[in-house]
């Protein structure tokens, strides 16, 4: 196991028993892949970019073309990266409990490229698009989305193609609201991971597993407002301690499994 921090025993005992397993990420936990997180005071993309002029519907319906080009920038950097091992950790960890959800607020689509699948996307993903006005989803077949210049809705004559994900001022779908909820309601374990919980209603979720008596991790480098509920807060990277949890786990089952 790599050097550093232990990952404590009654944490570990929590998570051999759990079966039913929660884990909401954020955008610290692709920090390690090199995609900007939002809140960050130095390389933040709110600290270098007005989210009013960028992820509205009112942005984009005043200036289409600085908004889509925005995200056309963002895609093209996101084709630069690969999952980190926090990504990969999350994947193996689907496979190491009955019931396992993933829960992201991230819209890069990391998770499923290192091989989750049980991902519910909270705020949509980046590389989709769907039509300004009646939402569909536009097939990456039907528009050509390497285009630098905003480009017409197939579904609607007013309609343009805009990036598949929630800006602010609209709300999340309901579907994936009430299956996030529901599994955080009956998590035993619910990892909050690389998100300042500071966004709602993501940020809610890790507080009703908490009134329901599931036991609550943290990773992040830094306190958040979830910190002084956290049953366990593990301080630093994602990419760092996801993988010893895995680790772990693997040697208590393959313990288990000795006769
Ligand atoms: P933030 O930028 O608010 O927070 C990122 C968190 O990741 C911070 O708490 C960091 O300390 C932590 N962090 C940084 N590096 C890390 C690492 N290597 N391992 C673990 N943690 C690390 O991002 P989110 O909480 O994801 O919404 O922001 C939530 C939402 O706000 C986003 O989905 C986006 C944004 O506006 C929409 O676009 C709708």
């Amino acid at each position: 196991m790599a050097d550093g921090p232990l990952i404590p025993g009654n944490l570990l005992i929590a998570l051999a028993e759990a079966s039913r397993v929660v884990v909401m990420t954020g955008a610290g936990v692709s920090a390690e892949s090199g995609v900007a997180t939002f809140r960050d005071p130095q390389k933040g993309l709110w600290s270098k970019y007005r989210p009013e002029q960028l992820a509205t519907a009112q942005a984009f319906e005043n200036d289409p073309v600085t908004v889509w080009q925005w995200y056309q920038w963002r895609r093209e950097q996101l084709h630069q990266v690969a999952p980190n091992p926090g990504h990969h950790s999350l994947a193996e960890m689907e496979l190491m409990f009955a019931d396992f959800q993933l829960i992201t607020q991230n819209v890069d689509g990391l998770h499923q490229k290192a091989g989750s699948s049980k991902v519910i996307e909270l705020h949509g993903n980046i590389h989709r698009n769907q039509c300004s006005i009646t939402n569909k989803q536009i097939g990456a077949d039907t528009i050509d989305t390497t285009e630098l210049q905003p480009i017409r809705s197939p579904y609607h004559k007013d309609g343009w193609a805009r990036p598949a994900v929630v800006w602010f001022g609209e709300s999340l779908p309901e579907n994936k609201l009430s299956i996030a909820f529901n599994t955080s309601a009956n998590a035993d374990v619910f990892f909050s991971v690389g998100t300042s919980s500071l966004v709602e209603p993501a940020a809610s979720m890790a507080r009703l597993a908490k009134s329901n008596g599931a036991v609550i991790v943290e990773i992040n480098p830094q306190t958040t407002p979830l910190s002084a509920v956290a049953d366990w807060c593990l301080n630093g990277n994602s990419g760092d301690w996801l993988p010893k949890i895995v680790q772990s786990l693997q040697e208590i089952n393959a313990r288990s499994d000795t006769p």
